[in-house]
């Protein structure tokens, strides 16, 4: 096939790229504008891959995608590119409605002109949409569980604009029949992800011996899942799923933030056994902040569906996860400090500027 991603230099679609090169021979394209975000070094070795291919544009740019598919002729389209910050969206939400709103709209404009194109030839063609649980807002202290018929109620303007762009989606499906595939995950977390994260910075503020900042009390709950555990079940679902269908993708693994963190700083003390002067513990370095407005308690994930129809779960539970992340960062530090550009500097972000 030949595979068109969108945001294949980010955290989950180089992980998808690298996935895929490594375990088929599918034609990847690589659609990326290299945001803040996007970083080329997670796709390593794979730049002179003769399989693999870069286009640095951005997906609202209609003219630019028009060519990129008549080009490349795709196959399957996963569409991952957005701003994925839940902090920055609260800082800055101009690129949120303009990327995962207008852009995903770009996206369907052009698949559906594509398809519409090549239906008669009977060329085959899907639109993933790789979407968040965050649509569907808050579970408080219930015990409920996200699934594939909860209410879409978003808290926050990056749940909000990723809930518009499924609703374009599931739109483009119903009205015109654009043949799509939808899922919606939980938190993920492994290489590769951007250092604003909750999990990334942790582990390099520990290493640095500086404050680990965590939102309110850190009781909120959150769903993780190990990237390739999700690229894993991306491509089971775009190479099974039926047509129109949506699947709510998770780990099983509930956690509070506070044990996040917690798990990560005795990782840190087993494999650092020199710590900064100051601390016998990365555990001293924890730091009770201000919550973040509209913060959500509670999302988790009830991942029975694509278990049932796809046949998938994870391989990972947090515990080998968190291991295989923390040892990464320690042997990354290159990466790091290349992505961390001048504009990015960990500040604390979530406060709408006037
Ligand atoms: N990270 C998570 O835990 C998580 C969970 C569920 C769903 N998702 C969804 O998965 C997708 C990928 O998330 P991620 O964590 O890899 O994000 P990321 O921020 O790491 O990467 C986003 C990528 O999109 C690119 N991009 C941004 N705006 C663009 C534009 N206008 N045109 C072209 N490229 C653009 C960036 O350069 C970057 O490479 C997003 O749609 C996100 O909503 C993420």
């Amino acid at each position: 096939m030949n595979i068109l991603i969108t945001g294949g230099a980010g955290f989950i679609g180089s992980a998808l790229i690298r996935w895929l090169l490594t375990n088929t021979k599918h034609k990847i394209i690589n659609i990326d504008k290299l945001t803040y975000a996007g970083n080329l070094d997670s796709i390593p070795n794979n730049i002179i891959n003769e399989n693999y291919h870069f286009e640095r544009v951005d997906i609202v740019d209609q003219k630019a995608l028009s060519r990129i598919f008549s080009y490349y002729q795709p196959d399957l389209v996963f569409h991952l590119a957005a701003e994925s910050h839940v902090d920055k969206s609260l800082t800055n939400p101009d690129a949120f409605i303009e990327t995962n709103i207008n852009g995903t709209y770009s996206m369907l404009l052009t698949s559906y002109k594509y398809w519409k194109s090549v239906r008669s030839s009977n060329k085959s063609f899907l639109f993933h949409h790789v979407s968040t649980d965050e649509v569907f807002g808050d579970l408080g202290s219930t015990n409920e569980m996200f699934t594939e018929d909860s209410k879409y109620d978003p808290s926050s303007p990056y749940s909000a604009s990723k809930a518009s762009s499924d609703h374009l989606v599931s739109a483009w499906g119903r009205s015109f029949d654009l043949p799509y595939v939808m899922t919606n995950c939980s938190n993920n977390y492994g290489p590769y992800q951007f250092p604003e994260k909750l999990i990334p910075h942790m582990i390099i503020n520990a290493t640095k011996g500086e404050k680990l900042p965590i939102y309110g009390n850190g009781t909120q709950i959150r769903d993780w899942l190990y990237v390739e555990d999700h690229v894993e079940a991306l491509y089971k679902v775009a190479t099974s799923a039926k047509a129109f269908s949506h699947y709510n993708i998770g780990g099983w693994n509930e956690m509070k933030n506070i044990d996040v963190v917690n798990m990560i700083c005795s990782e840190l003390d087993l494999l650092i056994p020199d710590k900064p002067k100051h601390i016998s513990s990365f555990k001293e370095l924890i730091d009770f902040v201000d919550d973040r407005p509209g913060h959500d308690k509670r999302y988790a994930i009830d991942a029975t569906k694509i278990n049932n129809d796809i046949g998938w779960k994870p391989r990972e539970n947090f515990e080998s996860g968190i291991k295989k992340t923390v040892n990464w960062y320690l042997k990354s530090s290159d990466w790091v400090e290349r992505v961390i550009s001048g504009e990015y500097k960990l500040k604390r972000q979530g406060i709408l500027s006037e």
